[in-house]
């Protein structure tokens, strides 16, 4: 894909869960749009990858978000590089499939140590380096609206970054800082492989949503990607506390 527009020449970006799926896309359409990028993830092959495909406008650093400080030595990083944050998009987040005779504490404790807690820190450590005009975006799901055999948790995750969206854009709005979030539905990313799933099960879920979503297949991640950088961008400037659902309808009819 080629970008004609540069809406982010030398602003600076904050992407968790920046090394693959959603977050790689959306890197990619920053550093396409003029902007410098910090992307963070944990796995070491795909942070290597990150910053061979990224180039020299994005720096990769390693951050595992269920433990909160970790991002400590990320933002002293940006802080001393750049001296500032333009958009902070906390993205990073992962699923595990369980009915509820199987939930465990351990898997509870996870998976909102991950997708909960580690975006409301993302941003608590993040908000001093932003100033007015900044823009946060949060990476919530389609789970969050709809009741899905399984997925209790993930779900319950998802709903409670949702409030996040309302929460922190109220605290954050006296300082001009707005905050979104963007809801993806199933999104054709390594996401599904990693809910524990066996690939029969895999391929039965996916048929499944195929049949169920509207529009009749997955959802690209530059859909998505294109989706965070309007939230991001000025033409967003008066929207706050707002979630766009990214899902083929799915959630909608
Ligand atoms: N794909 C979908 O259908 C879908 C639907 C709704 C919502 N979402 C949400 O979209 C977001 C991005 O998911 P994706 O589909 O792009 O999945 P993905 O390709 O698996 O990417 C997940 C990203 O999160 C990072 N991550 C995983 N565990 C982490 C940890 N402990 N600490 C820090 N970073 C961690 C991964 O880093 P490594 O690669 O280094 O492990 C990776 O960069 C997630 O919040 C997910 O819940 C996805």
């Amino acid at each position: 894909m080629t970008y004609s527009i540069r809406n982010f020449d030398d602003k600076v970006v904050l992407i968790t869960g920046g090394t693959s799926g959603i977050g790689l896309e959306t890197a990619r359409q920053f550093v396409a749009q003029g902007a410098q990028v910090i992307v963070t993830g944990v796995t070491a092959q795909r942070l290597d990858e990150a910053r061979l495909e990224l180039g020299e406008n994005a720096l990769v650093l390693t951050a595992d978000l269920r433990q909160p400080e970790s991002l400590d030595a990320v933002i002293s990083e940006i802080s001393r590089r750049f001296g500032r944050l333009d958009v902070v998009f906390a993205n990073a987040g992962a699923g595990n499939a369980s009915p509820l005779e199987d939930v465990t504490a351990a898997q509870i404790h996870e998976q909102f140590g991950l997708n909960f807690s580690g975006a409301f820190f993302t941003v608590q450590k993040a908000a001093p380096l932003l100033s007015k005009g900044g823009s946060v975006i949060l990476t919530t799901s389609f789970l969050n609206a709809v009741g899905t055999p399984g997925l209790s948790i993930l779900s319950a995750t998802k709903a409670a970054v949702r409030s996040l969206a309302r929460t922190l854009g109220a605290e954050l709005a006296p300082r001009g800082i707005r905050v979104n979030a963007v809801s993806p539905g199933p999104i054709s990313t390594p996401f599904h492989s990693k809910l524990g799933l066996s690939d029969s099960q895999l391929k039965e879920v996916a048929a499944g949503i195929e049949a169920s979503v509207p529009l009749g297949r997955f959802g690209e991640v530059g859909e998505v990607a294109k989706v965070v950088l309007f939230l991001a961008s000025d033409q967003a400037s008066f929207i706050t506390g707002e979630e766009i659902v990214v899902d083929g309808g799915l959630s909608q009819f």
